[in-house]
């Protein structure tokens, strides 16, 4: 087995896992695993953007009441007044870096989305975290200390001890095995200090906005290294995405509906307003819950954003990307509506971790998507998760410079492939894949119940045993990986889901319609207590 000794491991390449990398290599070594290229991330394909209070028209305390009142209670208030509070910069950190975000008359161009009482979401265009990742990624690979592992699999923590029943504490964190993909070997890397940075968990659902490698890895890490996941059961579905047969997780960018574009039904009706008093710009959670129940009522296949009743010229300049992209499948956004469905797009929840990104693991720093700090609540405010990424990954990287250095073991425990053998029927991956992410969108989506609820816990824990058997049995791929993780994930937001006995922000049951204060402190899913 290959051993390597950096100072500091991500697990990631997204804005967070960058922007951590960045800042580390001026103190050690840092090794950055990502499962595809570098370019390949969920940060890489934001459209919308970045919130930060920057005009004199808006302040920090309307950006709090906005996040607060969108986390529907959930919300940790301290947490949200930090993350704004430190966002300005963190913003002038991303410009100095070489982001090269819209400006109009010599300032930021502030885009508004749904939630948002100010215009305040600065972009790059409509393809403002391919800027960002473009910045960073650049800063990056100039650095020496950095080296990138591109198509290295992360397979699991490597811990001191064994995993913890209920002490992770007690435990800490050496490193990762990695799958190198072209050999099918496991590497074990060592360092002082390990950050999961591996984004979130679309693939779990069937329709997603995110890339294909938004499998959850680092949250089933965790989880399967004794920590708690938290607020799983609050998974964002983005109302837009475009609905195409050859597109399937294409974004049409909420700043759409913050220029003016109007949700029709087939019929032409603009519905939001049998919604909602702030009808486009609702928070998500409202936006996504009218479309399906719109879909539902009329049983047609997708709803329609309207962005025609605006001037060509300023479509075409301010929505470049989307405008090419559905001019491609012959879609004029100028002249025709987009039809658009909902898909799973964002986990508010995820690894608990404290102020500046420490799980409860010595050793072990979550940041971005994956972790759950208590900014979002119950929902996430628009463009605010890209913000996450950049001040946890500004604390985290703060932290860790500041505290004595873990020492790794010599060696690391083998990794042994029993008597695995090469993979003789792929057919059960792709048949357990498939049955996970359809059982998902049908029965834990966007409207919930205890009878669906307990019908996907119920399939899920036959296709996990399934699975179990499966892993050991033959060698590693990153196909097996990836269905282990969205097995295990799947498994826990339906448990975080069957306990929430209310409805509020992003879990609605039509068991439990209303919220109730017995759910008001967040609460993690444990490996071991079921
Ligand atoms: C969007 O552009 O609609 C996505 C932005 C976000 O998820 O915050």
């Amino acid at each position: 087995m290959t051993i390597h000794k950096y100072d500091f491991l991500i697990i990631g390449s997204g804005a967070a896992g960058l922007l951590a990398a960045h800042r580390l290599a001026a103190s050690g070594r840092v090794a950055v695993l990502t499962k595809r290229s570098p370019e390949i991330s969920n940060s890489n394909l934001a459209q919308g953007g970045i919130a930060a209070v920057t005009s004199a028209e808006d302040n920090f305390d309307l950006h709090i009441a906005d996040t607060l009142r969108t986390g529907a209670g959930l919300s940790d208030p301290r947490i949200v007044r930090l993350t704004i509070s430190e966002a300005p910069a963190r913003i002038q950190e991303l410009v100095a870096l070489g982001a090269r975000f819209s400006l109009k008359n010599g300032v930021f161009e502030l885009g508004l989305e749904g939630g948002h009482s100010r215009r305040r979401v600065l972009h790059a265009a409509d393809a403002t975290g391919r800027e960002i990742e473009r910045a960073l990624l650049e800063a990056c690979r100039a650095d020496k200390n950095i080296t990138f592992f591109p198509y290295f699999s992360a397979v699991d923590l490597i811990l001191k001890g064994r995993p913890a029943r209920t002490r992770p504490a007690r435990n800490s964190c050496l490193g990762a095995y990695a799958l190198e993909e072209s050999t099918g070997k496991v590497h074990s890397f060592l360092a002082s200090t390990t950050l999961l940075a591996s984004g979130g968990a679309g693939k779990v659902y069937k329709y997603t906005t995110n890339p294909d490698v938004a499998t959850g890895d680092g949250m089933a890490m965790a989880y399967r290294a004794g920590l708690g996941l938290v607020n799983m059961e609050f998974v964002q579905f983005h109302p837009t995405c475009l609905y195409h047969p050859q597109e399937k997780s294409f974004l049409i960018s909420e700043a759409l509906r913050g220029e003016g574009g109007i949700l029709r039904g087939e019929d032409g009706e603009a519905f939001m307003k049998n919604y909602s008093k702030y009808q486009e710009l609702a928070p998500r959670d409202v936006v996504a819950r009218a479309i399906d129940s719109e879909l539902k009522r009329t049983g047609a296949e997708c709803v329609y954003l309207d962005m025609t009743h605006l001037k060509a010229a300023f479509l075409k300049k301010r929505f470049p990307n989307i405008y090419a992209k559905c001019l491609g499948l012959g879609i004029d956004i100028t002249k025709k509506p987009i039809p658009v469905v909902p898909a799973a797009h964002f986990f508010c929840g995820g690894v608990q971790v404290d102020e500046h990104g420490r799980t409860a693991m010595p050793g072990l720093y979550a940041i971005g998507e994956v972790s759950h700090t208590g900014l979002h609540g119950a929902n996430r405010l628009a463009s605010n998760s890209l913000l996450e990424a950049c001040v946890f990954s500004h604390r985290a990287a703060e932290a860790i410079k500041a505290e004595p250095r873990l020492r790794g073991e010599a060696r690391p425990a083998h990794w042994s492939t029993g008597n695995a053998r090469p993979p003789d029927e792929a057919v059960i991956i792709t048949h357990n894949w498939d049955e996970i992410r359809t059982l998902m969108w049908n029965y834990v989506g966007i409207v919930r119940s205890d009878k669906r609820l307990a019908r996907a816990g119920a399939r899920v824990k036959i296709i996990s045993e399934e699975i179990a058997m499966y892993y050991w049995d033959f060698f590693l791929t990153r196909d097996l990986l990836e269905l282990r993780n969205i097995a295990c994930l799947a498994d826990v937001i339906i448990r975080a889901a069957r306990r929430r006995k209310e409805s509020r922000g992003l879990h609605y049951t039509v068991d439990y319609p209303k919220t109730s204060d017995r759910f008001l402190k967040p609460k993690a899913v444990h490996r071991y207590a079921r």
